[in-house]
């Protein structure tokens, strides 16, 4: 295995002791992974895509090497060590240390507005382990910020069920099974409901 990997494999092993709840995975995201939720975003786009709870930066690389411009990806991770990794592995990037359950306040101190709107979300937060309170917290955020056609990319390890208590508010568009990622994964397409 590349020291770079093995590193990111190291230091996400130590989250997952320090935090197993907030990390919600055994290992890094697959590039394959990144590949995928990457492709669901509009080629064209000029907004902002915003990535929630990072990690060690897999999907990062993805949502780079799919050509979204550094100047308009907000990264948010909320683990001080993470984020200086992350820091260190994309310089040219807005990296911010926070909380996704503060997200309105987040983009808008980037983008220097009040009330941004976003046109994608890229969330790897593990909403099947974060305490329900604090999921639903995030939930409304994302609503907030996300404009009338933004688009919310989100991943799960449970492939089969379709109790998106969480995302209520949301219609899924699509949905893909990556097998290429430990464990598989689905990525799932939602935008909001016209009514929520
Ligand atoms: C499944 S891991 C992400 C894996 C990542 N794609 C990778 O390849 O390393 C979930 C991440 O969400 C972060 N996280 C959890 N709760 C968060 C919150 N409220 N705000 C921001 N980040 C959060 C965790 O620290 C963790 O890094």
């Amino acid at each position: 295995m590349p020291t770079k990997l093995l590193k990111s494999v190291a230091l996400f092993g130590r989250e997952l002791l320090a935090n197993p709840s907030g990390t919600g995975a055994a290992f890094p995201s697959s590039p394959f992974l990144g590949k995928r939720m990457a492709s669901y975003i509009d080629p064209d786009t000029e907004g902002w895509v915003v990535e929630l709870g990072a990690g060690t930066g897999s999907i990062t690389q993805a949502l780079l090497d799919y050509g979204v411009a550094p100047r308009k990806l907000i990264t948010v991770e909320m683990s001080e060590k993470l984020v200086s990794h992350l820091q260190q592995r994309f310089p040219q990037l807005n990296i911010i240390q926070g909380d996704a359950a503060e997200l309105q306040a987040i983009v808008d101190r980037v983008s220097g507005e009040t009330n941004t709107q976003i046109d994608h979300i890229v969330s790897c937060l593990p909403f099947r382990s974060l305490p329900r309170a604090i999921g639903t917290k995030i939930i409304n955020q994302i609503k907030q910020v996300l404009g009338a056609q933004g688009k919310l990319i989100q991943f799960t390890y449970d492939l089969r069920s379709k109790d998106f208590h969480h995302f209520a508010d949301f219609e899924r568009k699509d949905s893909a099974i990556v097998l290429a990622n430990l464990p598989p994964a689905r990525v799932d397409l939602f935008t909001l409901k016209k009514t929520a």
